[in-house]
């Protein structure tokens, strides 16, 4: 099975005081397992309702979409919240992480949440390993405020990767961060899909769709598709 994300003729339409919005008008997705996709479009086009679909944080209107083969448009609640937390790794814009608890506690976070059956020991091992593949491994008993706006980002990564998902969605990954975290922040997402992990990305900055196939939408659509391939990006130096 190749295909991870396929989306037919989704619709979401909100009602807004008695006012229909629709913020997807049929729209259609696939994603195949591997790819790096770059989703790019004006404010107000639709991005973060297809995220959330994908995301398994809301349902559609009407049509159908299958994550991992499985339909996810007609799931309850519950089941939603399973193959969230099975499938699928979050980083956003913001970072999100919990400033009280240290690198370590927060990648260890959605490990105790969902893996309920590791010991402590193996939390500790996983988490180790997610931190020292984002070069964090010196950094692991520090609390976030100590840490750069790429740092942040980098434990971020390491707690989406944690639990070993199918799939990242990221939301505008480095909206935040100058240029050299940019670029770094990159190179990471990139090696991470290289290693297998398919990544699936919001962003308006030209710079980061580098190697990735960019899907353009427009009023709640798929305007454009296309393969951008540019120069083989630098593999990520794996750090002990
Ligand atoms: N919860 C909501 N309630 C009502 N309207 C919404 C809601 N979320 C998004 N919309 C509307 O749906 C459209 C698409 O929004 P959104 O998916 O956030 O676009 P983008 O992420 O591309 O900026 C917009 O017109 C927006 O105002
Ligand atoms: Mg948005």
């Amino acid at each position: 099975m190749k295909t991870l994300v396929n989306g037919i003729e989704l619709w979401k339409t909100y009602d807004l005081g008695g006012v229909q919005v629709n913020a997807l008008r049929g729209l259609n997705i696939t994603v195949d397992k591997g790819e790096f996709v770059s989703i790019m479009g004006p404010s107000g086009s639709g991005k973060s309702t297809l995220m959330n679909m994908i995301g398994c944080l809301d349902s559609p209107t009407e049509g159908d979409l299958f994550i991992d083969g499985k339909k996810t448009s007609d799931m309850s609640e519950s089941e939603l919240t399973k193959i969230r937390s099975e499938k699928i790794g979050f980083i956003f814009q913001t970072f999100n992480l919990l400033p009280a608890l240290t690198v370590r506690d927060n990648v260890e976070f959605p490990l105790r949440n969902i893996n309920k059956k590791l010991s402590k020991s193996s939390r500790r091992k996983v988490v180790e390993e997610c931190l020292k593949m984002v070069g964090l491994g010196h950094r692991m008993d520090h609390l976030p405020g100590k840490l750069s706006g790429g740092e942040r980002q980098r434990v971020a990564i390491a707690r989406a990767l944690v639990n070993r998902p199918k799939f990242i969605l990221a939301d505008e990954p480095t909206g935040n961060l100058d240029s050299e975290a940019t670029e770094n922040i990159m190179e990471l997402l990139h090696h991470v899909n290289r290693e297998g992990t398919t990544v699936i990305m919001v962003t308006h900055d030209k710079e980061t769709t580098k190697n990735t196939r960019i899907l353009r939408i427009r009023d709640g659509v798929i305007e454009s598709n296309r393969m951008r391939t540019d120069s083989i990006p630098i593999p990520y130096p794996v750090t002990g």
